[in-house]
C-alpha cells in the first residue's frame, strides 16, 4: 500500500513517520517548501522524543519515506491519503477554520487517478468528512473514492508510543471497501490487540470531540474541586487518588493545576460547543468547562499577586512554558498567560523551560529568558513551577534556596511534598492543598 499524508504539522509527520515504521511507503505533503525542504534533511519543525530518530531512519535507511510540496504528485499511484492540514480556532468564532481541508479536496479532485480511500485524520466537525466528498466528487467520479473519519488520539509528548500503541483505532466508513482497507493498514496492530471501533463517519467525527470534550471536563471538574479544597483545608491529590480507585471514575486527567492548555482541547471543546449551538442545543456543560478554562490561569496569577503583595520591580521565577511537558508547543500554554499577567504588574519574569523558550519569547518578549532553573531563581521573590518536567520534579533545594531571595514556592503542578520544602525553609503553596 502507498499512503500519503497531507499537512505535516504535529499529526501528520507523526502518522507519516510511524506509518513508515509499519512498513509502508508513505510520501508527507506540505505546501510549506521551506519546511519540506527542511525535512527532507531529516529536520523536524518542532521538539517530540523520538521523532528525529523514526525520521532519519525512514528517509535515509529504509527509504520508505518521502517529502514533497506537491500533492499531485503524491497521489497519483496512492491507496489512502490521510488529511492532516490545521483546523484552527477561527479569528473572532469559536468555529473551527476548515479552509485548508477544502483546499485539499479540491487538489485530490484534480489529481486522484485510480481509487483511493480520502481520511480525515485531523480533528474535524462532524458533517466535515461529508462534505469533504461533496467536493471531491465535484470533479472525481464517486467510484474512484471513499472518504473514511479515522481520528488521531495520540498526546504531544508521547504522540509515537501512543501511535505504535494506541487504546483505540476507530474507522468512521460508509463502505465494506474502504472499511477493508483501513483494518488492513492497522493489521500491524492485530499483534496487541488494538480494539477497532468501526462506526459511520459521523459518529466517529463526533468520538473524537466527545472524547477530547470529556477529558477536559475532568480537568476542569478536578481543578474547581481544587478551589473548593483550599477554601475547606481539604486535599486535592488525596481527593482525586480515591475517587480515581474507582474503576467508573479512572484515576487520569485528575491532575488538578492552572488549567488545561495547548492546541487541542482549548480549540476542541469551543467548536464542540460551537456545533451543539448551530443544532439549537445549549452544551452547557462544556460551556462551563471552557470559560472556568479561561479565567483559571488569571485567576491563579491574581491570587500570588495578591497572597505575597507583589508589585512592580518583584521578579518572579517561572520554570516551565510548554503547556505540557517533552514538547516546546506553547499554544495556549497557561503559563504564558500567568506570566502575561504578572508583565502587566510589572513584575519582571525570569524563566527557564526545556525546549519552549524560543516560541514563548515570539509570543511574550518581556521574558527574560535563563540557562537553568537555578539561573531562573537569581534574587527572585518566589519561583512558580507551572509546567511539571522531569528536569523540575528533582531540583536540588539548597541551590535553589541559595539563588531565591525570598524562600516561596508555588507548585502549580503539585509535584513537591509540602512538609519536605516547609523542613527546608520554604513557604509553600500547592494547588488544592
Ligand atoms: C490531547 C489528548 O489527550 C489526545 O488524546 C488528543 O489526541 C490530542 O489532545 C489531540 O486532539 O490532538 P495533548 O493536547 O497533546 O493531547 O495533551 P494532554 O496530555 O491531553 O494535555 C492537555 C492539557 O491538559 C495540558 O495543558 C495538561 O497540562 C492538562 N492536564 C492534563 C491537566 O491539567 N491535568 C491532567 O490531569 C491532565
Amino acid at each position: 500500500m502507498k499512503l500519503v499524508v497531507v499537512g505535516t504539522g504535529y499529526v501528520g509527520l507523526i502518522t507519516g513517520a510511524c506509518f513508515a515504521e509499519f512498513g509502508y511507503e508513505t510520501v508527507c505533503v506540505d505546501k510549506d517548501k521551506s519546511r519540506i525542504d527542511k525535512l527532507k534533511n531529516a529536520k523536524c519543525p518542532f521538539f517530540e522524543p523520538g521523532i528525529d530518530g523514526l525520521l532519519n531512519k525512514h528517509l535515509n535507511d529504509t527509504k520508505l519515506l518521502s517529502f514533497t510540496p506537491s500533492i499531485a504528485e503524491a497521489v497519483e499511484d496512492a491507496n489512502v491519503v490521510f488529511i492532516t492540514v490545521g483546523t484552527p480556532t477561527k479569528r473572532l468564532e469559536n468555529d473551527a477554520d476548515l479552509s485548508a481541508v477544502w483546499d485539499v479536496a479540491v487538489e485530490l479532485s484534480k489529481h486522484i487517478k485510480d481509487y483511493c480511500v480520502v481520511v480525515t485524520k485531523s480533528t474535524v466537525p462532524v458533517g466535515t468528512t461529508t462534505k469533504l466528498k461533496k467536493i471531491i466528487s465535484k470533479k472525481l467520479d464517486l467510484n474512484k473514492f471513499d472518504v473514511v473519519s479515522n481520528p488521531e488520539f495520540l498526546r504531544e509528548g508521547s504522540a509515537i508510543n501512543d501511535f505504535m500503541r494506541p487504546d483505540r483505532i476507530v474507522l468512521g466508513t460508509e463502505s465494506k471497501k474502504s472499511e477493508n482497507i483501513m483494518r488492513e493498514l492497522y493489521r500491524p496492530l492485530n499483534l496487541i490487540e488494538t480494539p477497532i471501533v468501526s462506526t459511520s463517519i459521523e459518529t466517529s467525527e463526533v468520538i473524537k470531540y466527545a472524547s477530547n470534550s470529556f477529558l477536559a471536563t475532568k480537568i476542569g471538574f478536578i481543578n474547581q474541586i481544587a478551589d473548593l479544597c483550599e477554601k475547606v483545608g481539604a486535599n486535592v491529590q488525596d481527593v482525586a487518588k480515591a475517587m480515581g480507585i474507582d474503576k467508573r471514575i479512572g484515576s487520569k486527567f485528575l491532575h488538578a493545576g492552572p488549567g488545561f492548555g495547548g492546541s487541542c482541547f482549548p480549540k476542541d471543546v469551543k467548536a464542540f460547543v460551537n456545533t451543539a449551538y448551530k443544532h439549537d442545543l445549549d452544551f452547557s456543560i462544556l460551556d462551563a468547562v471552557m470559560k472556568s478554562n479561561e479565567v483559571r490561569p488569571t485567576n491563579i496569577a491574581q491570587k500570588i499577586i495578591k497572597l505575597k503583595n507583589f508589585k512592580q520591580g518583584n521578579t518572579i521565577a517561572l520554570l516551565g512554558l510548554s503547556f505540557k511537558p517533552n514538547t516546546n508547543d506553547v499554544r495556549d500554554s497557561t503559563s504564558i498567560k500567568i506570566a502575561k499577567e504578572f508583565i502587566k504588574k510589572g513584575i519582571k519574569i525570569q524563566t527557564y523551560d526545556p525546549q519552549g523558550m524560543k516560541s514563548a519569547k515570539s509570543i511574550l518578549k518581556e521574558l527574560i529568558l535563563c540557562n537553568s532553573a537555578y539561573e531562573a531563581c537569581r534574587s527572585a521573590n518566589c519561583v512558580i513551577i507551572a509546567t511539571e518536567w522531569n528536569e523540575f520534579r528533582a531540583l536540588d533545594l539548597n541551590k535553589i534556596k541559595e539563588k531565591l531571595k525570598d524562600l516561596v514556592i508555588f507548585d502549580l503542578r503539585n509535584i513537591y511534598n509540602p512538609s519536605e520544602l516547609e523542613q527546608i525553609g520554604f513557604e509553600y503553596y500547592g494547588v488544592g492543598k
